[in-house]
């Protein structure tokens, strides 16, 4: 591995924190990277609140006992938030000042892409930072998933299960409202595995002109005489008010319509199996990078295998859409 030019030898003390939305899995990643730095020999300082954390001084040391049975826990030990203060060059050269104050010579941001902007200034100041990607939303466009995804994609189809059977016994369209902050994977993988017979997901260069009319009134009357009676319609959150979708909806096919948004219940719960294994992974590889005093680089995993990339190229990679998987969902949820 390349040795970072600002930073010549191993650093004796590395900092963790986590930062926006939480993502089921943060835990695991905490962890991966508590351990394997103390494995190494470097020090862990885990920093509360994000990068308010870090302006405030805000930080506990960690030992391998402090990251016991956290692995399975949803949420953060560490706490997390959106900080306003970090978006700009003097909330950064604090940050920058508190780590040379605490002795804090790399940093492991976990977090979505508003984290890594963050990461990328405090490598520019001199601080070696890596990003670990976990949000469920998906949407960092440089690795295949992040962390705290499939977690809340399997509480989306758990709901959607739910729904489903209610919404037969009815013979109802349900229309659920899925997180994804602009993005649509969430809702587009819950409906190909949770049976959306129409999903509406965000589409900036408007591939897919989605039509009301078309792909799910058009796409209901149709089904309904095929003898099929009840419906889940999934949306993702931003598009459309889902409470007046269903009202449409209801009038004018005639099946009666419920709209359900999920909130935030899609980002609790404990991490999945995927999600752990995927948190160990880029933890341990974080640390590795620091540990050589690389910054400046996002963890991703791409056909199966965790590396790593520049964060400046990852957060130019435009968002992308999924239409194979769209074209899967229509053709079979009929
Ligand atoms: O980024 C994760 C996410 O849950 C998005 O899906 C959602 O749009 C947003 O965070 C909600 O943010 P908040 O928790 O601040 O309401």
């Amino acid at each position: 591995m390349k040795e970072h030019p600002l930073l010549k030898s191993k650093p004796k003390m590395i900092g963790v924190l986590t930062s926006g939305g939480d993502a089921p899995g943060m835990n695991a990643a905490i962890r991966a990277v508590v351990r394997t730095a103390i494995n190494k020999g470097i020090r862990v300082l885990g920093v509360n609140n994000g990068y308010q954390g870090l302006i405030d001084g805000d930080v506990v040391e960690m030992d391998l006992r402090k990251v016991s049975n956290t692995l399975h826990r949803g949420g953060t030990i560490l706490k997390t938030a959106r900080c306003k203060a970090f978006y700009n060059l003097e909330g950064q050269i604090k940050g920058r000042n508190m780590c040379l104050e605490m002795g804090i010579e790399g940093l492991v941001v976990i977090g979505g892409d508003g984290s890594f902007r963050g990461a990328k200034a405090l490598t520019a100041l001199g601080i070696p930072t890596v990003g670990i990607p976990a949000t469920i939303d998906n949407d960092i466009s440089c690795t295949d998933y992040t962390i705290g995804f499939h977690t809340a994609l399997n509480t989306v189809i758990d709901a959607i299960d739910r729904l489903r059977d209610t919404t037969e016994s009815h013979n109802r369209c349900s229309v659920v409202e899925v997180m994804g902050h602009g993005r649509g994977d969430l809702a587009l993988y819950a409906s190909v595995a949770g049976g959306g017979t129409a999903c509406w997901i965000n589409d900036p260069d408007n591939r897919i002109g989605f039509n009301v009319e078309r792909d799910i009134i058009y796409k209901m009357r149709t089904t309904l005489r095929t003898g099929k009676h009840n419906f889940i319609i999934v949306v993702s959150e931003g598009i459309t008010d889902v409470h007046e979708l269903a009202k449409e909806i209801q009038e004018k096919t005639g099946v009666e319509s419920r709209a359900t948004v999920l909130g935030h219940i899609q980002r609790g719960g404990e991490p999945c199996a995927f999600d752990r294994i995927l948190a160990s992974r880029m933890g341990f590889h974080a640390v590795e990078l620091l540990e050589h005093a690389i910054g400046n680089r996002v963890i991703i995993i791409s056909k199966d295998e965790v590396t790593d990339m520049d964060i400046n190229e990852a957060l130019e990679m435009p968002g992308k859409v999924n239409y194979r998987m769209l074209e899967i969902n229509s053709a079979i949820n009929i």
